[in-house]
This record gives C-alpha cells, structure tokens and sequence, in this order.
C-alpha cells in the first residue's frame, strides 16, 4: 500500500513511488492486456494508493492513452490521477512533421493526446525520444507555451542523452522557460548506464528520474532461463530477434544477474519481480519507478514491492553482479586519479540522490 507521496524534482507535483505503465494497455503490439484486463490493473493500482500513470501517444497506436482516459473518467478521478504522456513518435509515415521534437509536430501531438485521453490538460508532457535535429532552445520555449497556455503542468524527458537534458534545464533556468522535472530513462539491474551521468545530473539539477522497464521487459521476474528449455510465454519471447535495444535482454551477462537475483529473492523470501523493483526503488536518485503488466496477479505481485527492506548485505550482492563497466572518462572519477586532486584528504559532496532515510530526515518534501 502506498501512502506517501513525493514531489517529482524539484517541482510540487505529488507522485506515488510506483507508477502504472500503460504500455501493456492493447493487444495491437502483440503482447499487450485486452481491456477488461487493463481497467481491472487501473483498479489495482488506484487501491494500493497510486497516483501517476505513464502514456504515449505511440503505445499501441493511441488505444492506450484512449483507455487510460475512459478509465479515469469513468472514476472520476481527473484531478485526483497524475497523467504523464510523451510525444515524439511518427504516426503518419510520409510525413516528416508527424514526428520528431520540433514545434509543429509538439503542438500536433499534445492536441491529439488531449483528444485521445479526453481531458483538457497533461501533468506531465515528456519528450518521448531525441530526434538528434531539433535544438533544446525550440523544445524548451514550445513546453513552456503550452504550460502558459494551461495545456500541460510540467515537463520531462525521456531517452536523451545526458549533455541534451542538462543543455534544456539550462535554457529553462536561464530564460525562465518551465524547467524539466522529470527523466524517463531505462534502469534495472540489466541496464545501470544511467549511472554514470543521468543520476548526478537529475539530482543536482531538479530532475526526478521515472525508471522504465524496471524488470527489464520481465527478464527480472525469473521466469526466462538460459538455454532451450528457458523459453517462457511473454513480451521478451514474443519479440525475441527484434532490433529494438529494449528487448535485447537474453545474455550471458544478464542470465548471471538472473541467477544472483533468484538466490537473493529466495534469502528474504520475496519474488524475484518484488527484489529487483525495490532495488531500483530505493537506488539513488530514483525518483519514481515504472511498473507494467499484463496481467493482474503480475501487478497485484509488483505492488508489493516497497513493503520490505533489502538487507544491505544482498544489496551488495546484487550491486556487484550488475555492476556497469566504468568507461572513460568516469574512469577517471574513482579514488586513484581523485586522490591526487584532493592532496589525499576526505572531500566530500552533497549526498548523491535521495534515498529513503535522507526522505524521512525530511531532505525531500514527502506527505502522506
Ligand atoms: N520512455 C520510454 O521510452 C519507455 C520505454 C518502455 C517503457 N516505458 C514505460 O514504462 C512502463 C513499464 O515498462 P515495462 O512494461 O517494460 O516494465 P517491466 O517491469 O520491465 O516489464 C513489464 C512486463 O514484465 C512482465 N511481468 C511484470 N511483472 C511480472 C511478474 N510479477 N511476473 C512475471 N512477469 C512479469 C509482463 O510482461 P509479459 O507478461 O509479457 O511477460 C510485463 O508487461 C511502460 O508501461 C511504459 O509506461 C517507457
């Protein structure tokens, strides 16, 4: 059950720690929940407390901003529910304006998800993906319009790399534009290269960081294993051989994870789902975590994943197995080349991310 809620960056915006993935919302990609399924995962999520649902007008070609939006409405809750959407994604091939991040295309895509989602304004409206073309400066002064123009609360980014975001926060501060509150990136035991840049900047520079895939695709819910007897029904089968980085997931590397995982998951006698997503939770500078399913006991499972501690001892053992390659120049970040900038004494920071007893020492507003 959640019953606290924490501001998103450095914004007033409440969230729930989990919020629910929509993703799943459809079957037209093949591995998504029919209806009755998805407005029964909406019930589940509302009952266990949360407050903050992720879209796109991309998923499932509009069905799942389209549900979304009947479900809330048919509960009444449209003030009461944060509705976090994204733009980007091309769904007019032909059109070069039908994508990408540039003005035209963002002013098209928050009236076609306003429509879809049957409401009038977004809490959240996220930059789905960096086109690699459009300039921070356009993007920045478009959101900020569409906030004075009451069409969107606040601001985020999702799949960018780390100097476009920090570029986009400094021309928000410095023109006085709607700063970005919020970095929608990948992050699980599978995928940790947020680390390197994302974490510091999000947490020095007002941006909470929304983790998608937290079970990386639901590699981390134990039931894929290595070798041909491995295969299990889900999204990571259905889509095996596809070119979307996202699914790629079936790795040597990622079955040692998996092994660790299920050890640590049997120690503090929780699921394998449960661990991994509480260990993003509570990971540094994580500020709300993603969950998705498509089925409602995979949900009602996933819910209950911040009712327990992970005794720091395991918490070590999951850190190493999953530990990231430190490329250059992070390299150059740990303790050998440092000492010899610090004249070998203890310099310390600010501590790096909030974590839950950094929230109840009262750093981070929190209310219950
Ligand atoms: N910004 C972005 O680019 C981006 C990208 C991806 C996702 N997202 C957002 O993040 C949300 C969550 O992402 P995700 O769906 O990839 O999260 P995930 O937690 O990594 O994967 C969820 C999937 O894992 C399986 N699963 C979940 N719980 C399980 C359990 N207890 N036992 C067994 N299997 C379980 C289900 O798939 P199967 O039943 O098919 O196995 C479920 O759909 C999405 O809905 C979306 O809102 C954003």
């Amino acid at each position: 059950m959640m019953t606290m809620y924490y501001t998103l960056g450095r914004s007033g915006l409440r969230v729930s720690r989990l919020a629910l993935g929509t993703m799943t919302f459809g079957t037209e990609w093949g591995w998504g929940a029919d209806k009755e399924t998805a407005r029964a995962l909406v019930d589940a999520y509302l009952e266990a407390g949360g407050n903050l649902f992720d879209t796109a007008d991309l998923y499932t070609g509009g069905t799942a901003e389209t549900w979304l939006g009947e479900f809330i409405a048919e509960r009444g809750l449209r003030d009461k529910a944060v509705i976090a959407t994204k733009f980007t994604y091309n769904a007019e091939p032909g059109n070069p304006n039908a994508g990408g991040n540039g003005r035209k295309t963002i002013i098209r895509a928050v009236e076609g998800s306003l429509k879809r989602l049957g409401t009038d304004y977004i809490d959240l409206y996220i930059l789905h993906t960096w086109d690699r073309l459009t300039p921070p400066e356009e993007v920045m002064r478009t959101l900020d319009d569409l906030v004075r123009a009451g069409k969107i609360r606040h601001v985020g980014l999702s799949n960018v790399p780390a100097w476009y975001a920090s570029r986009a926060q400094a021309v928000a501060e410095h023109r006085g534009y709607e700063p970005v509150s919020a970095l929608q990136l990948e992050y699980s035991l599978a995928e940790r290269n947020i680390e390197h840049e994302f974490v510091p900047f999000g947490t020095r520079h007002g941006a909470g960081i929304m983790v998608w895939s937290p079970l990386a695709s639901g590699l981390l819910s134990g039931k894929y294993r290595s070798g041909a007897d491995g295969k299990a029904s889900g999204r990571l089968e259905t889509m095996r051989g596809s070119t979307n980085p996202g699914f790629q997931k079936f790795n040597d590397r990622n079955w040692e994870i998996v092994a660790e995982l299920e050890k640590v998951a049997d120690q503090i006698g929780r699921s394998m789902a449960q661990v991994a997503v509480n260990w993003a939770a509570t990971s540094p500078g994580i500020a709300s975590v993603i969950i998705g399913a498509t089925k409602l006991d995979q949900l009602k499972n996933n819910l209950g994943a911040l009712d327990f501690d992970i005794p720091a001892d395991l918490r070590a053992r999951l850190d190493t197995v999953s530990k990231p390659v430190t490329p250059f120049p992070y390299s150059f970040f740990g303790a050998e080349i440092q000492g010899g900038i610090t004249g070998g004494l203890a310099v310390g920071d600010k501590p790096l991310g909030y974590t839950p007893d950094l929230l109840m020492q009262g750093s981070f507003a929190g209310v219950s």
